[in-house]
């Protein structure tokens, strides 16, 4: 008796140990569609986002760092600034979108969420 105690103690001490393991590997894996599409996109080529741990590939200061964007401006801007038919102080973005609709949706939105701390 005692010992099929123990066999069940082991048994549920084992499926503890896979479920912690599990959640954990699911938390780290989990990316929002938004940032995956921005690094994908290349819009890190340009811009880096600190508070994602982006880090831009260019060196020009004049490349805005994208952190807390989402305070400034609403995702139906970004979308529209970055198809170029929305200025920013008067200018057209840099760079062309010529990836998907669906793509430049999840970046917009997940831009939105990036809030200052
Ligand atoms: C060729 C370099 C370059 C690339 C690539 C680029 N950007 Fe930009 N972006 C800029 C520059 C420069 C500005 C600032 C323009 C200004 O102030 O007139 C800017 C401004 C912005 C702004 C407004 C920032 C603010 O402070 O108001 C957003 C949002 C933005 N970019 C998003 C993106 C996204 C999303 C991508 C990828 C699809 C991208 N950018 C790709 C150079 C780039």
């Amino acid at each position: 008796m005692k010992s099929l105690i123990q066999y069940f103690i082991f048994v549920f001490l084992v499926i503890g140990l896979y479920g912690f393991a599990f959640a954990n590997y699911s938390n780290t894996g989990e990316e929002p569609a938004g940032k995956k599409a921005f690094v994908d996109a290349k819009c890190n080529n340009c811009h880096g986002i600190s508070s994602e741990d982006i880090v831009s590939k260019s060196k020009k200061k004049d490349n805005p760092d994208l952190s807390g964007i989402g305070s400034t401006h609403k995702a139906d801007f970004i979308k529209k600034y970055l198809l170029k038919t929305e200025k920013l102080n008067d200018k057209k973005h840099p760079s062309n979108w010529k990836g998907e609709d669906k793509a430049l949706e999840d970046i917009a939105k997940w831009l939105e969420s990036l809030k200052k701390k």
